[in-house]
């Protein structure tokens, strides 16, 4: 077999074999095929796609690229709640100690932000002390105390993906469909759970821009589930404003505390009363999403939710006082306050353009190597829909470092499009599959 017949084959959209996957796949992690090779056959698929059982082969040779993690000790209905990448998307900080409180357990490998998009790790990272699960017994451990199990991305896990996304970043291969859709699952397969429950993000703050681009990324992963015999559940959100009103690291934490003592944003609590709803209603609990609100109030009202966040942070080596307590996360030298220059109904705040105002001032990185500013970051105060004032607050920025500040304050003020005619509130959860 030759790497150059197989890239012809797809080149000119035959249908490839397993053996012929595994042909290419096996060699390039073996190094016997080379970049331009691998480069080639992606570009290939980016124009031509591949077949469901192509795209599932490829999928189950990258996850076998590594270690494919079991949790037999882990007593609970495991739920692996995933995002493909947002803005102010604090998701799981919130949803892991609701998941818990219910009886479940949130268990999954986390990422860390990249470009305009922030990452969980990063976020909990910002508390000093704070150590990610570098082992399954160290996940375990912690799980079975809080119920709460991330992991950082680990060589060992799906290296395939990590070698095939350098290589995609670099040949304008990382917006094809079949290759965002194995990428992610193969990483979630490689960690068993009873449900996965992707999150995808639609709108100007995400991979994917539009619904129907979003709904075909859907479908090919929850097939891609089904052939390896695995739960997928999906809930489309939007991301053409940034969830909630945080924007950052540490900033985000506080505004996932304030979450679970009751204080939220809409949109956020839209998603994480889905997601809540979605597992409880996978695992059995309740017949109808609308069955679960109450559950999920209770857990939040009754402070048990809060108190497990509480314990996971104590777990991982952070100080469990910091839920009533901000002073203990890093803070910001300096503040500056962001006021309209017109006055009219917020008709879309461009996410990607925040996201951005937030990474240049330190809060993001625009490469892989660059280190985070826990501290800093953005608050949004107005959303979609509502009416602002000439001169009325709309956002703050807290920076350590001047340089960058005033071109993060005109990025904001550029991503605030306003109108005279009303507009209504966004929903945040745009379907769910
Ligand atoms: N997230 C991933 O893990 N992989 C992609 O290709 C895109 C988003």
């Amino acid at each position: 077999m030759r790497a150059v017949d197989i890239i012809q084959k797809k080149r000119d959209n035959e249908k490839l074999s397993d053996k012929e996957i595994e042909f290419l796949l096996n060699g390039y992690l073996a190094g016997d095929i080379p970049d331009y090779q691998m480069s080639a056959f992606l570009m290939a698929v980016y124009f031509n796609d591949m077949s469901q059982e192509e795209l599932l082969k490829f999928t189950m040779l990258m996850r076998d690229s590594g270690d494919v993690i079991k949790f037999d000790e882990i007593n609970r209905f495991l739920v692996d709640k995933h995002s493909t990448g947002g803005v102010g998307d604090k998701v799981t900080v919130v949803l892991s100690p609701i998941l818990s409180a219910l009886g479940m357990g949130n268990v999954k490998l986390s990422g860390k932000g990249l470009g305009h998009t922030g990452g969980t790790i990063d976020k909990f990272e910002s508390i000093k002390g704070f150590r990610f699960s570098t082992t399954k017994d160290e996940l375990v451990k912690i799980a079975n105390k809080t119920g709460v199990g991330l992991m950082g991305y680990s060589d060992k896990i799906v290296p395939l993906d990590k070698k095939l996304y350098s290589l995609r970043d670099v040949t304008a291969t990382v917006p094809s469909i079949p290759l965002i859709a194995s990428s992610i699952m193969s990483k979630k397969l490689a960690i068993h759970s009873d449900v996965i429950i992707l999150d995808v993000k639609v709108g100007d703050g995400a991979f994917m821009k539009n619904l129907e681009l979003a709904e075909k990324l859907s479908e090919r992963m929850i097939e891609i589930g089904k052939g390896a015999d695995r739960k997928v559940r999906v809930v489309l959100s939007n991301m053409d404003e940034p969830l909630g009103h945080a924007v950052g690291n540490a900033n985000e934490i506080i505004e996932a505390i304030e979450f679970l003592k009751g204080n939220y944003a809409d949109d956020l609590k839209e998603v994480v009363y889905t997601i809540a709803s979605l597992a409880l209603k996978e695992k059995g609990e309740v017949k109808e999403l609308e069955e679960a609100k109450e559950k999920i109030d209770k857990v939040i009202n009754d402070g048990s939710a809060l108190k497990i966040l509480s314990e996971f942070i104590e777990e991982s080596g952070g100080n469990k006082e910091l839920v009533n307590n901000y002073d203990l996360l890093p803070k910001a030298k300096s503040v500056m306050e962001i006021f309209s220059e017109k006055e009219g109904y917020i008709k879309k705040i461009k996410t990607e353009e925040i996201g951005k105002a937030a990474m240049i001032i330190g809060a993001g990185r625009a490469k892989k190597e660059d280190e985070i500013d826990h501290a800093v970051g953005i608050n949004i105060f107005k959303k979609v829909g509502e009416k602002i004032a000439k001169n009325e607050k709309i956002a703050e920025i807290y920076y350590n470092n001047g340089e960058n500040v005033e071109e993060s304050k005109n990025m904001i003020l550029e991503a605030f499009v306003l109108t005279e005619e009303k507009v209504e509130k966004q929903k945040a959860v745009l379907k769910i599959i």
